[in-house]
């Protein structure tokens, strides 16, 4: 029997096609090394991370994304990697990791691996193999140039971690790419045979029943050295990029239709553009992408080592754009902090007076984007910098390489130690702080990075238990509020005042419900134009014009109603 046709008019368009899941989602970055420790060697384990699985499903997130746990020489912690399908004896066993996996499922959330296949580690049996003579089969999976008679090397581009990108093979007599350290070799993949190779290792996870990857420097896979271009665009971006994708897409993951996969895909200097083409689920390549747009905003002309202060306006101009950009076709990933980034709280806010303040207001206005936020392991209690004052604090390759060259290049040692203050990863990468004490509960033994001064102070437990000042508690309410708000997952963004350098202010609207947050990203009070948005207008009124007043949905200054905003007070309406 014919059913009778609905008016087009009264069709809900955002109802007509079920949003995807991960709209409603939060993904939570473990980077396993600090996380905690289970054995008590001083690097975090499987085990560790599974004393603490109550604490991430007590905040509430949907999915774990697990930065590599791999077998790896740990040049690059655990981003160069020597076996793919098992787990470095540093961090478990594979049955350990799929206790794990059970355990994140069986507490409703996903566990997305970490694929770096950007690269390998040069202990690689496939790099071993391939560096064996210029006639082995493998040779052509990475990237070789012949030496030239000037001596040159193939390109002038260079690595992400300081010096060239290519390195002599003394035995071979030829240079092999490295876009990071010289122990991450390059893979080829305008050869079919690494391409399948990848497929097949993301076969065997996800049989295993992960559910999906986080994609390494996946725009740089497809690189043009053939024509030795010069700078970025030899290597970001390459004309094959989009056809690989497809074609992972197809080999892997398009017969898996009935699970609820994650893709996203880190990229550097990817535009919005180029973004909206890797996220449209028409072309089936990924659903979603890390920009980094708005964490080189406050990089010096030579690299971010040259740190600049960053103006707010710059900032909501680069998401604002973003979030139009993928407006109607695309989706955006939404971040602040991750293991590669100093710590939100001290880049973006004030860790000092108002670190409670400023680390929620910085949780409410990411979150509240459109898009899928991820919150970076301790960030949800808002950690603060290292603030190393010597060298031998520092661990990470790139700020030990950066120190080499800078010191070589004439900086004096405090001016490089400055520098690394404010920008080395270690920042973001010493010890979670749960606990007061030697190993900040992090530990039964010596942490392999020291655990800073803060963690007298800044631990999971005393924050869990400052009540109305919890960050932890905002965090969880947040991400609760994105389960069960269409507005919140859907809503069209509309960015208010650009031009003020100290308010960030932006409205969210799904049909005839609005929500509107004015963040005052500064140290100073802040005065409200009631005029900046009708819903403000109602909310400060005394006698709202027709109807009830605005709801206050979430604001990290109990009681505040008025038109003055605090230091670093957010407040979210909802019309
Ligand atoms: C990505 C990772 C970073 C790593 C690099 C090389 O940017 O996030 O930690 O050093 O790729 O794998």
């Amino acid at each position: 029997m014919p059913s009778t046709p609905v008016p087009a008019a009264v069709v809900d368009p955002a109802a007509a096609t079920p949003a995807p899941w991960w709209t409603r989602a939060t993904v939570y970055q473990i980077w396993p090394r600090s996380f905690a420790d289970g054995d008590g060697d001083g690097i975090g384990d499987l085990a560790g991370i599974r004393s603490k699985l109550g604490h991430l499903s007590d905040l509430g997130v949907d999915v774990i994304w697990l930065s590599p746990v791999y077998p790896s020489p740990q040049v690059d912690a655990g981003y160069d990697i020597s076996d793919y399908d098992t787990i470095d004896p540093l961090f478990g066993t594979l049955e350990e990791f799929d206790e794990l996996l059970a355990e994140v499922h069986a507490l409703g959330m996903k566990l997305v691996m970490d694929l770096v296949v950007n690269h390998t580690s040069d202990q690689h049996p496939w790099f071993v193999e391939a560096r064996s003579s210029v006639d082995s089969p493998k040779r052509d999976w990475y990237v070789w140039r012949p030496q030239r008679p000037d001596g040159a090397r193939p390109t002038e581009w260079r690595s992400a971690f300081s010096g060239p990108a290519w390195t002599l093979d003394e035995a071979t007599g030829e240079w092999y790419l490295h876009m990071f350290a010289a122990a991450q070799p390059d893979l080829n993949w305008a050869n079919p045979e690494v391409r399948a190779a990848v497929h097949a290792l993301m076969d065997r996870w996800l049989d295993r029943g992960v559910d999906g990857f986080r994609m390494d420097v996946i725009n740089h896979i497809a690189k043009s050295p053939a024509s030795l271009e010069a700078g970025a665009a030899g290597f970001e971006m390459g004309a094959q990029i989009h056809d690989h994708l497809q074609e992972m897409h197809r080999e892997v993951f398009a017969h898996r239709g009935d699970r609820e996969l994650l893709t996203v895909g880190e990229m550097p200097g990817v535009s919005v553009e180029d973004a909206v083409l890797f996220t449209d689920p028409a072309r089936r390549e990924l659903d979603m992408v890390f920009q980094f747009e708005h964490v080189v905003l406050d990089n010096g002309p030579g690299s971010k080592f040259d740190h600049v202060p960053l103006r707010l306006t710059d900032l909501k101009r680069s998401l604002g754009r973003w979030q139009e950009g993928l407006a109607e076709r695309g989706w955006n990933s939404l971040y602040l902090g991750n293991h590669d980034q100093p710590r939100s709280v001290s880049r973006y806010g004030d860790d000092g007076r108002w670190r409670y303040e400023s680390a929620t207001l910085l949780a409410a206005v990411l979150h509240l984007h459109r898009g899928t936020p991820y919150v970076y392991q301790g960030d949800e209690i808002g950690m603060t910098n290292a603030r190393f004052t010597r060298l031998d604090q520092y661990r990470d390759v790139e700020s030990l390489n950066r120190h080499q060259e800078a010191r070589a290049a004439g900086a004096t040692e405090e001016e490089v130690l400055e520098t690394l203050r404010v920008r080395s990863r270690d920042n973001g990468r010493t010890p979670v702080q749960w606990a007061d004490g030697p190993g900040a509960g992090f530990t039964t033994g010596t942490p392999w990075i020291e655990v800073p001064a803060s963690g007298a102070e800044i631990t999971v437990a005393a924050d869990r238990a400052s009540g109305e000042r919890s960050v932890f508690d905002f965090y969880r309410r947040l991400i609760a509020l994105r389960h069960d708000d269409r507005v919140v997952q859907l809503g069209a963004f509309t960015m208010l005042a650009p031009d003020d350098e100290r308010l960030y202010a932006f409205t969210r609207t799904l049909g005839d419900e609005r929500l509107l947050v004015v963040a005052n990203w500064s140290g100073e009070p802040y005065e409200l134009d009631p005029a900046l948005d009708p819903l403000l207008g109602a909310a400060l009124s005394a006698v709202p014009a027709g109807g009830a007043a605005p709801e206050l949905v979430i604001g990290n200054v109990p009681g505040s109603s008025g038109p003055t905003l605090s230091p670093w007070e957010v407040r979210v309406l909802r019309a």
